[in-house]
């Protein structure tokens, strides 16, 4: 039975002090043992963030790392300073770091497989377009960024991995996929990893849906057989993030 993970995805908003008022205030409300739960923060909150989240249930991430391990790239962040302060996951591949970051399918994968000789979990992120989905291209397009996000991952490795379908058009509008929609696709990357490995990594890796994920909608798409949770945007903001924790209570 794969442990369901709900991830946070702050994106650019909060302060470091906002970050930790948030955090207290949510602590009570996302205490459920039977998920992973995990807030993605900007790199400047992860330590303070750390701090607030003590003895609760939360682990901290990030939303995105550089491929190299030192060195002149200014801005960046290295894996060392994360491994450094204790993170454990970071989402890869975000869709606004590939529109707004020029982050490539190529990129995607430099990163994931430095996170893994890191050993920081990375939430690797695809979805489509709203055209690629009116063309019927969504499968194939989904395929073909997780064939490249994993190129040169081991087995051991992909099994401890988390995906995160995200279709584009669904992030941040308030247009959720329907479960069905979503379950498609999420069955559909299992049967890719599948492909590229075997069956026993395909049952272990963890596959989310994102995008517009509420407190309405959860338990309706976490019941899918292939969804193991979610990554939430604008909903892990508010203590309603609380109620998608406890999508099973
Ligand atoms: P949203 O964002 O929940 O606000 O749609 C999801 C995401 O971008 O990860």
């Amino acid at each position: 039975m794969r442990k369901k993970i709900i991830a946070g995805n702050w994106k650019m908003n909060k302060t470091p002090s906002e970050a930790v008022a948030l955090i207290n205030e949510l602590k009570p409300l996302v205490a459920n043992d039977e998920v992973d739960v995990v807030f993605c923060v900007p790199a400047i909150s992860i330590i303070p963030a750390m701090e607030a989240a003590k003895g609760s249930n939360i682990s901290i991430g990030t939303e995105n790392m550089y491929f190299e391990e030192s060195g002149a790239y200014t801005g960046e962040i290295a894996p060392n300073m994360l491994t450094d302060v204790g993170v454990k996951f970071v989402i890869i591949g975000h869709s606004e770091r590939r529109e707004y970051f020029a982050e490539t399918d190529e990129t995607v994968n430099k990163k994931v497989l430095k996170a893994f000789e890191h050993g920081i979990t990375p939430i690797i992120c695809c979805g489509e377009t709203l055209t690629q989905r009116e063309q019927g291209v969504t499968i194939d397009w989904i395929r073909q960024q997780i064939k490249i996000a994993f190129l040169n991952v081991t087995a051991e490795q992909a099994k401890t991995a988390v995906i995160a379908y995200e279709p584009i058009w669904a992030i941040g509008t308030g247009k959720t996929a329907t479960s069905d929609q979503a379950e498609e696709v999420c069955a559909a990357i299992r049967g890719c990893i599948a492909e590229i490995y075997d069956d026993a990594t395909a049952a272990e890796i963890r596959i989310q849906y994102g995008g517009s994920v509420n407190a309405g909608n959860a338990a309706e798409l976490f019941a899918k057989a292939d969804i193991d949770g979610g990554l939430v945007g604008g909903a892990s903001l508010k203590p309603e993030f609380g109620n998608i924790v406890n999508y099973n209570k």
